[in-house]
């Protein structure tokens, strides 16, 4: 990436990573309230003075949010292969990294992004049984190199997590009406991904009420800024 400066280390089991600063992602299994602490860490570092785009996948852009759509509520009856469905997200991606990520970043913004590569390695690796690496390798074209430095993880159990899902009382989209043994690999996925990944990973504990949990996402985005002068 040519006008973004990139943090360089090695993930705890020795692979050479990169992170953009200032580039943070959200991600953890449904109901997991990701998106109400998105916007409050939006709130959050704009009270601090800095601009911040928060977008989300899938979606984010105008072709993102169609791909979205026919990945949620595919309504052909056709069955998606597990491959179409790690390239639709990778193609929703990157559109988004070029498009919106990227200009944002290079701008000297804050990008939250509500799910972002875990989800794909979480969901169509774990939970569709895809090849980590194959969907790794199909993600690291679609990057760009625009890996997140930080990672929030909100972790839940999976049975709390389905029920709140079912407690909003909506039609369940094509991820949600999936049987518990999915969302069981995707959970043990993300568990996995935050080992292998620990240099961005944070764990935050979303069994908690809404306040607990932003205390702990403070807490993180505090000492990321501060270490690093942002
Ligand atoms: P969404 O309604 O955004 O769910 P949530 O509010 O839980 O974030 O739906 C996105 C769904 O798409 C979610 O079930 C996870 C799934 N998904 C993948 O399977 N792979 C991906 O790469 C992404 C970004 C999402």
């Amino acid at each position: 990436m040519k006008n973004l400066t990139l943090w360089k280390g090695r993930s705890s089991v020795g692979e050479m990573v990169s992170g953009v600063p200032r580039f943070w992602s959200l991600e953890g299994c449904e109901g997991c309230g990701k998106s109400t602490q998105a916007a409050r860490i939006k709130a959050y570092l704009e009270q601090q003075g800095h601009e911040v785009v928060l977008t989300r996948e899938p979606g984010g852009t105008p072709t993102g949010e169609m791909i979205r759509n026919m990945l949620q509520h595919h309504a052909s009856g056709e069955d998606i292969a597990p491959s179409t469905e790690v390239l639709l997200f990778a193609a929703s991606r990157a559109q988004h990294v070029r498009h919106v990520i990227r200009p944002a970043l290079e701008a000297g913004k804050w990008v939250i992004c509500d799910r972002f590569v875990d989800s794909s390695l979480a969901y169509q690796s774990g939970g569709r049984g895809i090849s980590l690496e194959d969907v790794l390798k199909v993600n690291a074209f679609a990057l760009e190199d625009c890996w997140p430095i930080k990672t929030l993880w909100f972790d839940l159990p999976v049975e709390q997590a389905l029920e709140r899902v079912s407690d909003r009382g909506e039609a369940p989209d094509r991820f949600e009406s999936e049987q518990l043994a999915f969302h069981q690999r995707v959970a043990l996925t993300y568990q996995s991904l935050a080992d292998r990944f620990a240099h961005r990973f944070v764990r935050i504990d979303a069994s908690r009420g809404v306040e607990e949990v932003f205390a702990q996402v403070l807490d993180a985005v505090a000492e990321h800024t501060g270490s690093r002068g942002l």
